[in-house]
């Protein structure tokens, strides 16, 4: 026989001057295999209309569905309800990012800037003849290239980042990522003084206090922290 599960949601409209935040609590039979996706699906479509929370690929690959699952940032359409042995889930927004409502936020444009910032592109004064064949690379680090690639930027590291949520500014590990990603890729032709410029201060790479948080909640897995010592090393002897 199923349980019925309790789902406590914040619920809160910035745009709207008469919403006060608070939370809703929503009550409903749990289904095999039930993820916090279709939980919120069976809660927007047959109890709350109004409740706002995002998602796309419903599969762990479009990073749109973060948000802080019983205190931990996380992808609501890779969790299952049945994790929670008491059957109560508290869902609250990801913090940093600017809320659009309830458990919806907008991690694009702080994405947007962030990428703009430790400027996240291929830097060369090489020509691009898209009738050729792209200059090989050894597949070693080919491999290391694509593996930082498969960040989603669905902002869990920023959220469980303690000098993200304390300076506006901050790149994350998300935008560290970025630079070592480059950094390795032989098409860029930028240097580590180059990237010093982009990075070396207390809003880039020194800032970052190495708790850990943001590799620990990354979904991708990314080797975060050893790419940030990696950085910093580097950074420190420019
Ligand atoms: S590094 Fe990991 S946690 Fe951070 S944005 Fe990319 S995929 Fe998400
Ligand atoms: S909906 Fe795409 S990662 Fe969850």
């Amino acid at each position: 026989m199923s349980r019925e599960i309790t789902i406590i949601a914040l619920k809160y409209n910035p745009s709207d001057e008469t919403s006060k935040p608070r939370f809703a609590e929503y009550k409903l039979p749990e289904t095999a295999g039930m993820t916090l996706y279709i939980a919120l699906t069976k809660i927007k479509t047959t109890i709350d209309h109004d409740l706002s929370s995002d998602f796309v690929c419903r599969a762990g690959i479009c990073g749109a569905c973060g948000m802080i699952i019983n205190g931990k940032p996380r992808l609501a359409c890779k969790t299952l309800t049945s994790e929670f042995k008491d059957g109560k889930i508290t869902l609250l927004p990801l913090p940093t990012f600017p809320l659009i409502k309830d458990l919806s936020v907008d991690t694009g444009s702080w994405m947007k800037n962030m990428n703009i910032r430790v400027n996240s592109w291929i830097v060369s004064t090489q020509k691009t003849d898209i009738s050729k064949f792209e200059k090989k690379i050894e597949p070693k680090v080919a491999e290391d290239i694509f593996e930082l690639d498969r960040c989603m930027e669905c902002g869990l590291c920023v959220a469980s980042c303690s000098t993200a949520i304390m300076k506006e500014n901050f790149v994350g590990a998300v935008g560290l990522n970025r630079v070592v990603r480059f950094s390795i890729d032989p098409h860029d032709e930028r240097n580590d003084a180059d990237f010093y410029e982009l990075i070396g201060d207390d809003d880039g790479i020194f800032g970052c206090m190495s708790l850990l948080a943001c590799e620990d909640h990354c979904p991708k897995n990314l080797p975060l922290q050893t790419k940030i010592a990696y950085m910093r090393r580097k950074m420190v002897m420019v």
